[in-house]
């Protein structure tokens, strides 16, 4: 059955003319909604063990102090209080030192490994920022007057790679933003243009949106990026991954945004492939700073990985064996293509596992049901390709399953950072074969990986006590991961203006 309305059309807080910002009332029922803790992932025994990862800043402020507390910020008092709603005790390392260089209004490349924070490292300066001119009288929301043809015109722009991502960065913009003036528009493909146009025409201060839909809406002239202030792109790798450079080119480098002083562009990932490097080096201001928290592309160390050998033929035997031998858990199971997907649902379903999938052939209605049917536990297996693997944050998923073995080791990175999010524990489980030989030579390269070839695995308890595999302090194995790649030749035309 389709979900009874889209996710574009989730309710945000209804800011009115006669408000003033700190004296906003409640909305009890909205606040329910977004803050339920039993909708968000509760921060796990391992959080205190970020403090001791590694930090690398190269440029930025000169004198950067990290925070200690979201109190030192300077937020705004209203999105403090939305950090507090969300229980959030203290930092992340990158929050700690990504903040203050934002709010310090510097261009960012950051690079954190997974469900380490990286959204409210780029939300809450930027909201708290607009929060703070609006309320100074320095800026205005754009909102229709009167009847005639209306232009929306975001102040902060977000663009991402997938639909669900998407919808997801518009809920954390719901929570951060509750009780501003501010106001969050989702767009995205796939899904009813009336009802998005609809919600834009209302007016759109933060707009989150994937690159098609962002062209589709600019051409239409539903949207004009003339006054936006902040820019993120938001896992940008995997937008070039497909093939949307040229979008992204074109939104920032040929639409009526400004670029100059006043745009401040911020780019975060997990994982930072040379082509992305060139990206950053075309659409950041010279001045830009980079940031690494940990390894570039190294995976959580809460995450206790193992690989079995497993022909293509047993495979099916194989998860199901897994599946019953794991106490119930929220489980993802990565394929590599749609028929794939499609056949292992089909295979699960049939021996009475309670399955759903996500895919690129399945409508939006059909995408959205199946996670929200993930996320209720009503299906606690997802089978799913790659659309799934980027940025999702669902709660209590304790097991990442590749039944297929990815083709890069910095989409298996995000694949099985699914799991472990927020200093939580969690477990993936790897199958390869003789047809993955380049992909399992670079994960074998880090040596405490744990290889099995085809033994019965013991996982009965699945609390992640077998040795933890410490991927991400192992060895550099990729040239690509280094931070100071040099594109020499290859350097793409900067063309920034810059
Ligand atoms: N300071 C904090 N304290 C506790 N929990 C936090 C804190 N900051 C973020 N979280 C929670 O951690 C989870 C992961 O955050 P987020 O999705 O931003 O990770 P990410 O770094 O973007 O991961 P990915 O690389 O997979 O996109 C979320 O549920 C978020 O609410
Ligand atoms: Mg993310």
């Amino acid at each position: 059955m389709p979900p009874l309305s889209w996710a574009s059309e989730g309710r945000v807080y209804e800011w009115k003319s006669d408000y003033t910002i700190g004296n906003a009332p409640d909305d009890r029922i909205l606040e329910q909604e977004l803050f339920a803790s039993e909708n968000m992932v509760n921060s796990g025994i391992n959080f205190k063990n970020y403090s001791t990862m590694s930090v690398s800043v190269k440029g930025g402020p000169s004198n950067l102090k990290p925070l200690e507390t979201f109190e030192d910020s300077g937020f705004e008092s209203v999105v403090l209080e939305n950090v507090r709603r969300m229980n959030y005790s203290e930092p992340t390392p990158i929050q700690k030192n990504a903040i203050p260089i934002i709010s310090k209004n510097f261009d960012l490349m950051a690079c954190a490994q997974t469900g380490s924070g990286k959204t409210a490292a780029f939300l809450l300066p930027t909201i708290s920022s607009l929060v703070k001119k609006i309320s100074g009288g320095k800026l205005e929301t754009i909102r229709r007057r009167g009847r005639g043809p209306f232009k929306a015109s975001p102040l902060f722009i977000i663009i991402l790679p997938t639909r669900e991502l998407a919808i997801q960065i518009f809920n954390e913009a719901r929570r951060f933003a509750y009780k501003t003036p501010i106001r969050p528009v989702v767009i995205y493909g796939g899904s009813d243009g009336y009802v998005q146009r609809e919600q834009v025409s209302k007016g759109c201060d933060i707009l989150i949106a994937t690159p098609g839909r962002l062209i589709d809406m600019l051409e239409r002239g539903n949207i004009s990026l003339a006054h936006v202030r902040h820019v993120v792109l938001d896992e940008a790798d995997r937008m070039l991954d497909m093939g949307f450079g040229k979008q992204i080119r074109g939104i920032m480098l040929s639409s009526n945004m400004p670029r100059d002083e006043s745009l401040q562009t911020l780019m975060f990932s997990a994982t930072f492939p040379p082509d992305i490097q060139v990206l950053a080096r075309d659409f950041l201001k010279e001045d830009y700073c980079r940031l690494r928290i940990g390894r570039i592309g190294g995976t959580t160390t809460d995450i206790t990985q193992n690989v079995i050998f497993v022909e293509d033929c047993d495979k099916n035997k194989k998860l199901a064996e897994i599946l019953y031998d794991s106490p119930p858990s929220r489980t993802m199971v990565f394929v590599q293509t749609k028929r794939t997907a499609d056949a292992v649902d089909a295979y699960l379903y049939n021996n009475m596992f309670p399955t759903c999938s996500i895919h690129g052939d399945r409508n939006q209605s059909e995408r959205e049901f199946s996670l929200a049917a993930f996320k209720a536990g009503k299906s606690p297996i997802l089978i799913a390709t790659s659309v799934a693997s980027r940025g999702l944050d669902i709660k209590d998923v304790m097991h990442v399953i590749n039944y297929d073995l990815c083709n890069s080791i910095d989409e298996y990175v995000h694949r099985i950072g699914r799991t472990a999010r927020a200093g939580n524990q969690g477990m993936a489980t790897t199958f390869y074969n003789s047809k993955n030989e380049m992909v399992a030579e670079k994960l074998t390269y880090e040596e405490d990986v744990d290889f099995h070839d085809g033994d019965a695995l013991s996982i009965e308890d699945g609390s992640g006590n077998r040795e933890a595999q410490p991927w991400g302090q192992a060895k550099p194995s990729q040239p690509n991961h280094e931070w100071d790649y040099n594109p020499g030749s290859t350097s793409a035309s900067t063309g920034s203006g810059w």
